[in-house]
């Protein structure tokens, strides 16, 4: 499709095909991309059904990640989580746009979280990648002091070991940027806590938090949505990557995760999503955010679950012909706190 200049959207879900979306939209239009795309490992999405072959997926990802750079100023951000599956084949494309100059890879960070999938024939997945990237700008000399892109280090710092444990007067008292391996403690995020008193996320003796999947239990869990995120993971990434006012995109909005934090933190938000079902429900969650500043949650009720136990009514599930190949038991479990099992496990 050709690209032109009609002007993004203002705080909207745009429904349709990201890749033709973001390529009718100017270039250099946002300050940070979030994208969490479908992974190809079955599941089915209102509008898409995430099966393709591995080339076929492979040049689609290529391509939805060069519509990202088009949009994306030379001074933003962009992140992308994925799978085991296809983080390799993901990661050399970046690598193709950093030598085109057309952005700088920066981390691979891995996201370990609790309550993954209990696998009997192998180790139990808890990690997904997540790749940070930001624009060209940061190809031009600048110092710390003069960062090309936002990097807002003390909204995300944590207290440091010199300063907990050792307590060594030479300690920074505003605390160190996290690792680039992903535990959220509980002052990071406390969103989290489940409706009744089936799981806590973390030992309030400890002072480590595993981010969790958002199990179907917790109240932030709108239960609409297989893959909803937690707003933990998007809050760091948001207040490090961008200002208030900022242009925050998401191409795979589901259920606006991304978007909710970025309007509750003072961000302008614009997404796309195939489903015109998601994006509505989607929308009166962000704007929920906005207009309260808070979460939104829901009740076991709410999402037909008592005592823990799903009702008739499950969650979306994966397609129909890879769930034959599952036990009932297994399909409780999935990827990123859906009610589902992953491919081949
Ligand atoms: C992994 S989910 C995103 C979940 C989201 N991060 C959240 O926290 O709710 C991927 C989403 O991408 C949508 N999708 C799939 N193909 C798409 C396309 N070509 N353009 C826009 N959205 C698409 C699916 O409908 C699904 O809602």
């Amino acid at each position: 499709m050709p690209r032109s200049a009609n002007k993004p959207p203002a705080n909207a879900v745009a429904v349709g095909d990201c890749i033709d979306t973001m390529n009718a939209w100017p270039e250099a239009c946002v300050d940070l991309v979030f994208a969490d795309p479908p992974y190809n490992i079955g599941y089915q999405y209102d509008q898409y059904e995430d099966k393709r072959d591995d080339h076929d997926y492979i040049d689609w990802t290529n391509r939805w990640i060069d519509a990202c750079v088009h949009l994306l100023k030379p001074t933003g951000s962009l992140y992308i989580l994925i799978g085991d599956e296809y983080a390799a084949e993901t990661r050399l494309h970046l690598k193709a746009l950093e030598k085109q100059h057309k952005l700088v890879f920066r981390n691979w960070i891995i996201w370990h979280y609790t309550f993954g999938q209990n696998c009997r024939a192998k180790f139990n997945r808890s990690h997904a990648h997540l790749f940070y990237c930001v624009g060209p700008a940061a190809f031009q000399k600048h110092t710390l002091k003069t960062l090309p892109y936002a990097f807002n280090r003390d909204t995300i710092a944590v207290p440091s070991a010199r300063q907990t444990t050792y307590g060594d007067a030479r300690a920074n008292p505003t605390g160190k940027l996290p690792d680039d391996s992903w535990y959220l403690r509980p002052q990071e995020a406390m969103e989290d806590q489940p409706v009744d008193d089936s799981e806590w996320l973390f030992d309030p003796d400890g002072d480590t938090w595993y981010l969790s999947r958002l199990c179907g239990t917790f109240k932030e869990r709108l239960g609409w949505h297989p893959c909803q995120l937690p707003e933990a993971l998007l809050e760091r990434i948001i207040k490090l990557s961008s200002n208030p006012g900022d242009v925050v995109f998401d191409p795979f909005t589901g259920s606006g995760t991304t978007l909710a934090v970025a309007a509750r933190l003072g961000r302008q938000w614009l997404g796309c999503e195939l489903s015109d079902e998601y994006a509505a429900k989607a929308t009166e969650r962000i704007e929920h955010a906005a207009e309260t500043g808070e979460t939104m949650q829901t009740t076991l009720f709410d999402k037909g679950i008592e005592r823990g136990k799903p009702k008739k009514k499950a969650e979306p599930h994966r397609s129909p012909h890879l769930k034959k190949r599952t036990s009932k038991k297994k399909a409780t479990s999935s990827r990123k706190g859906s009610t589902k099992p992953k491919k081949g496990e």
